[in-house]
């Protein structure tokens, strides 16, 4: 009997499911009641970069956010709304923001192809890129600009984060969560660390609330 792929999927479930509760019988009964992971992943959707599998953490221990190329855009209610439960209710101690080099969306933020509905979202990368146009342009090879763009992205999606109400509170009161910018390799696995901020780190004043 053929069985179509997205049987496969609740096959390959129930036979995970299985497999857990053997090695592990209170696993789904202490998963059920709670959660609390100390970290948030705010990564791209590329089907190639699943957070959980390549930095090796179970269900339970890492919170996920993903859209394409990782933004941190202060009017995107979805991402704002998952870093203040995360922040204030979970109280996480690292945000994550994790790119990954040969990165689609950045790639097409690079050109003038008129995407549709996505154009919307790919500004976002434009005006990144805008910024840092002169370095990034010095490089010859269209695959070391995408990269390089990859990587100043992920830095300014970190400052992206640094800039809201939600973090510069947590540092104030709590001292967490500390961020980090990581870029990862589709052709070799290997997460590379690009940036990260301490709580309490100085940005500029211009960001900075004095009344929270
Ligand atoms: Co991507």
């Amino acid at each position: 009997m053929r069985i179509l792929s997205y049987e496969k999927l609740l096959l390959e479930n129930k036979a995970w499911a299985e497999e857990q509760q053997q090695s592990d019988p209170q696993f789904f009964t202490r998963l059920s009641q709670q959660q609390s992971p100390e970290f948030l992943w705010i990564g791209c959707s590329d089907s190639r970069v699943p957070a959980d599998k390549i930095t090796g953490t179970e269900p339970g221990e890492i919170f996920v956010h993903r859209n394409i190329a990782n933004l941190v855009v202060n009017t995107d209610i979805n991402m704002l709304s998952v870093l203040q439960y995360a922040v204030e209710v979970l109280k996480v101690k690292h945000v994550i923001v994790c790119g990954h080099y040969g990165c689609g969306g950045v790639k097409a933020a690079m050109n003038q192809h008129h995407y549709g509905i996505i154009n919307h979202w790919l500004k976002n990368i434009k005006d990144v890129y805008r910024l840092h146009r002169e370095e990034i342009d010095a490089l010859p090879l269209e695959d070391d600009r995408v990269n390089m763009l990859t990587e100043i992205n992920v830095r300014e999606q970190v400052f992206n984060l640094a800039k809201t109400s939600i973090i510069q509170k947590a540092w104030k009161e709590d001292n967490r969560p500390h961020l980090h910018g990581w870029v990862y390799g589709l052709n070799d696995g290997i997460i590379k660390p690009v940036c990260e901020m301490e709580p309490g780190t100085k940005i500029d004043p211009l960001y900075e609330y004095d009344n929270l």
